[in-house]
């Protein structure tokens, strides 16, 4: 399963990337508002420093075919053919996804709350498709349950689109998915640091390093006893 930065904060990515084995950076109209600047201000930092082959999502605004196959022209033109186009699955979107495949666009099906979305999503060619696991638990439906579902549809249709499981509120979440061998998940900056939180690993290595300073001395480690 890939793991994708579900931010916009140039310097929060910075330090994730240093840490983590992430694969790339998705960002949505509300993650980029939060920013303050323009967003292709924000969006050719984060390109610059993921460099121009790691995958980078980019959500459209308008609301119809015609103005999102612009948009997405835009969006290509400024940052990259390796940046994927996120299209929410309404009957617009389904349009566009159809007409940006036949161009080549990589493109994302995002705003995916049921399976019949991602089905279609699939049927038209995208690449992946974004299920809200979060948002779809808000409305009384197993979110995870529901992505893990239409990883299968995906696989039992032979279709080649892959789910990329977004909306998550904490790192269990993503696991369960992981497991079941979805695609990919994008994540925010918190729920990652929680991947590795574990009072219990702290704690084990705090043992560790007091077992062996109580021997050797205070300050020792591996490079100078
Ligand atoms: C992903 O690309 C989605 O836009 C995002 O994960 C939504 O997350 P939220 O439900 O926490 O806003």
């Amino acid at each position: 399963m890939k793991l994708i930065i579900d931010d916009a904060n140039p310097d929060t990515i910075k330090g994730l990337y240093e840490y983590f084995p992430v694969d790339g950076v998705t960002t949505n109209p509300t993650i980029l508002a939060k920013e303050g600047k323009n967003p292709y201000e924000v969006l050719m930092a984060i390109r610059e420093f993921i460099g121009p082959d790691a995958e980078l999502h980019v959500q459209v605004v308008g609301k119809n075919a015609d103005l999102i196959y612009e948009e997405a022209h835009m969006i290509r033109k400024r940052l990259g053919n390796n940046t994927f186009i996120k299209v929410p699955v309404t009957r617009e979107g389904l349009k566009a996804i159809k007409v940006l495949k036949k161009n080549g666009f990589p493109v994302t099906a995002t705003a995916i709350y049921t399976h019949m979305q991602a089905f279609l999503a699939g049927k038209a060619g995208a690449d992946y498709a974004a299920p809200y696991v979060n948002r779809i638990n808000n409305l009384g439906v197993d979110g995870i349950r529901e992505a893990k579902e239409i990883h299968d549809i995906f696989r039992n249709n032979n279709m080649a689109t892959e789910v990329l499981a977004a909306s998550f509120k904490n790192s269990q979440q993503a696991l369960e998915l992981a497991k079941h061998g979805v695609g990919a998940a994008t994540i925010s900056p918190d729920v990652i640091e929680g991947l590795v939180a574990i009072d219990a690993v702290t704690h084990a290595v705090d043992v560790f390093i007091r077992d062996f300073e109580s021997f050797c001395g205070k300050g020792t480690n591996m490079l100078n006893v």
